[in-house]
């Protein structure tokens, strides 16, 4: 895999609003994007997919010039300030040879479950290469041609949040197999965990590499965790997932890091511990207790996703709550505190982009 000649953070995106915000400063612009941007709430994204129907949703991701189309859709129409990757928490387990798929409506489903010495020993044992990032590169190295000033993040799941997923072998609401194997197995646990880490951080630096401006790890399902067992358990796999961008000299600089979760409001000094430089909130915390929080870093987040289909003035005034209490961060990424549920009005984030540039 080469580095393209000039990565996007030495010229093109060096000083653009989200960069500024993600290394502690307050750009001119209120910087805004949404997690799940890309996706079902655009007729344009329904559209794409169906042309394709032939196809599933990893596939589509692994095709880069559909995947560059759709990651382009939301930027294109709401002017926001990052594209993020139209790609999934799964797409490294995949080009690693692991059968999984994603069920519409459903989420990540494995053809089995991941839990046994067997199943665990025969995963940690499949190669991890540069190589077989191939197609996402590919689809990093058109988009940062395309976005010019506007800074792709690349992203990957946490070793925790996977393992959530590959334990269960689907979506789960307690993710109770992963967190029982933990302590059942605690030597079987740290090698599932430690392998999934140097995945998800392989897959990082690929992708800053080959051209994104900033990465996060998506540790979705964090927040079922007792910190003890984050701290002990889980955080030193993911520190291992952000260390390889953490410690890449790119662009004669470092590649600014996210860290986000859901529901971690008794986790926040131990998410800012494992190294990124960024926390992403979700919505049960306000930005301001979360700043008290985590004294000193950047925060991401956290506008309440139910509140997209209120009236316009009632979630104005949230916006706005949001973005005062934003204020007492370092530096602050406007986004929602989760995904954008597939039925929202996409009118409507177009409103809220207008609304934090105004
Ligand atoms: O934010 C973006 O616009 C980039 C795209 C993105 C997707 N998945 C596309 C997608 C990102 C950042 C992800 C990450 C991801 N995937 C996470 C972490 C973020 C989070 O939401 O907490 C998780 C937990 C997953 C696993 C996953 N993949 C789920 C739970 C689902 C939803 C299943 C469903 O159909 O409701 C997916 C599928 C998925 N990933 C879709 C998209 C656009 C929907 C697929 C479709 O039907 O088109």
């Amino acid at each position: 895999m080469h580095t393209p000649t000039i990565h996007p953070l030495e010229g093109a995106t060096a000083l653009a609003p989200l960069i500024e915000a993600y290394r502690g400063r307050r750009p001119d612009r209120l910087p805004v994007w949404f997690m799940r941007q890309a996706g079902r709430s655009l007729p344009e994204y329904r559209a794409a997919r169906a042309a394709r129907a032939d196809i599933g949703m990893l596939e589509a991701c692994l095709d880069p010039a559909l995947a560059t189309e759709i990651t382009l859709q939301p930027v294109r129409r709401h002017g926001v300030d990052a594209a993020i990757l139209f790609s999934d928490i799964v797409i490294p387990l995949r080009l690693a040879g692991v059968e999984v798929d994603i069920a519409p409506g459903v989420g990540p489903v494995f053809a089995e479950p991941i839990r046994d010495r067997r199943g665990i020993e025969e995963l940690v044992a499949r190669p991890i290469e540069e190589g077989m990032f191939a197609p996402v590169t590919e689809a990093v190295r058109l988009l940062t041609a395309e976005l010019g000033p506007i800074p792709l993040i690349g992203f990957a799941g946490a070793p925790f949040t996977l393992a959530a997923y590959m334990v269960e072998g689907r979506p789960s609401r307690d993710h109770l197999a992963a967190r029982t194997l933990m302590h059942a197995d605690p030597g079987l646990w740290r090698a599932l965990a430690d392998w999934t880490a140097r995945l998800s951080g392989a897959f990082l630096l690929a992708q800053a590499r080959a051209g994104a401006s900033a990465v996060q790890l998506f540790d979705s399902w964090a927040g079922s965790l007792p910190a003890p067992d984050y701290r002990r358990l889980v955080a030193p796999a993911s520190r291992l997932a952000l260390a390889p961008v953490r410690e890449a000299r790119i662009a004669g600089g470092t590649v600014p890091t996210v860290h986000f979760g859901v529901g971690t409001a008794h986790l926040l000094p131990d998410l800012a511990g494992v190294g990124a430089d960024v926390l992403g909130v979700d919505h049960r915390l306000s930005l301001t207790d979360a700043a008290r929080a985590v004294p000193g870093v950047p925060l991401q987040g956290n506008i309440d996703p139910a509140l997209l289909g209120a009236p316009w003035p009632v979630l104005a005034e949230h916006v706005h709550r949001v973005i005062e209490d934003g204020a007492r961060a370092p530096g602050h990424v406007l986004n929602l505190g989760h995904g954008v549920p597939p039925a929202t009005d996409p009118g409507v984030l177009t409103r809220i982009v207008d609304l934090a540039h105004a």
